[in-house]
């Protein structure tokens, strides 16, 4: 039997609002803002676009409602290629994320309501095992409920499939999570929540994933903005720089890019390093466009830049 070339990834599916303004509004405040778009988010659904517009097989575990929202993330995962394992359900909505984009930076706020993906259970989990047990990464974060995300990573690890966890947004994680991660892929503050440890430097990013280590985690890629990736464990602690793709418009759904990137490649037999230049390219073409699924590059985009550098 050929050995699978697929990605599986469990996560929520939202409707991104995002407002840009100038700043946030005082609690009490009402400012007003200079654009408005609606578009598809979460974390998850984000991660599967990327792998999907670059060429991956690529399944997306999650739940939905019945209504507009709902009917866009099929129409999302539609155009970008991905396979669904989705569940609806008449007792909850589908999610939805207020985004604040700071005209200026272009940096971002968010809150998450993830509706019904927010009921996802262990026994949902259990329902599509095959398709977790059949892949070759798997993939999750944290805005579904963690036990079911605890079951999936289990599921993966008895069946020798690779497990990454972004641990986004982050959360209390109980010890014995950290031992099911081949990778973990926390950004700056997410690696701090975690570790305690204050991240700002590659030194210090190197202590953090120290810690990731001595917890269990067989390799932690820490993802550090402008200044691109950490890839360390116990036998190497290697720097891969972000990729300048143009002006940035807009940071918001950066962590996905680079998340679905490094399962797709990691999918197809590269090595971590590369991998995670690989990650980097996808997620510095993302954020020269505005909008997180709408924002994630194809194959031939991402090669292109590779070529380049
Ligand atoms: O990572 C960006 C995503 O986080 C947004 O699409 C938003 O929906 C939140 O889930």
């Amino acid at each position: 039997m050929s050995k699978s070339t697929s990605v599986a990834i469990l996560g929520v599916f939202v409707a991104d609002t995002a407002y840009r303004a100038e700043r946030q509004p005082q609690m009490g405040e009402t400012i007003l803002g200079s654009s408005f778009v609606l578009g598809p988010g979460g974390k998850g659904s984000n991660q599967s676009v990327a792998a999907g517009r670059l060429g991956a097989d690529i399944t997306f575990i999650t739940k939905l409602g019945f209504d507009d929202f709902a009917d866009m993330a099929f129409k999302t995962w539609k155009e970008a290629g991905v396979k669904t394992a989705v569940t609806q359900t008449k007792d909850s909505y589908t999610g939805a994320a207020y985004i604040f984009i700071d005209d200026n930076t272009g940096d971002n706020a968010i809150i998450v309501c993830p509706g019904a993906a927010s009921t996802i259970s262990p026994a949902d989990i259990d329902a599509v095992e095959h398709v977790i047990a059949n892949a070759a990464v798997f993939i999750t974060q944290l805005e579904q409920p963690l036990d079911a995300a605890i079951r999936a990573l289990e599921i993966a690890r008895a069946n020798k499939v690779a497990t990454i966890l972004n641990p986004a947004p982050a959360a209390p994680l109980p010890d014995e999570v950290f031992g099911l991660c081949d990778y973990m892929t926390p950004n700056e503050t997410e690696t701090t929540d975690i570790t305690g440890v204050p991240v700002e430097t590659l030194d210090q990013a190197r202590a953090a994933s120290d810690v990731l280590l001595k917890k269990g985690v067989g390799t932690a890629i820490i993802t550090l903005g402008e200044q691109g990736v950490l890839v360390h464990n116990k036998d190497m602690s290697e720097h891969v720089p972000a990729f300048n793709a143009g002006p940035v418009v807009e940071t918001t759904g950066a962590g996905d890019a680079f998340n679905g990137a490094f399962a797709t490649a990691l999918a197809e037999g590269m090595n971590p390093i590369d991998a995670a230049r690989f990650g980097c390219a996808t997620a510095g073409i993302s954020v020269t466009r505005p909008g997180t699924a709408p924002s994630m590059p194809s194959r031939d985009e991402v090669l292109a830049l590779l070529a380049k550098s």
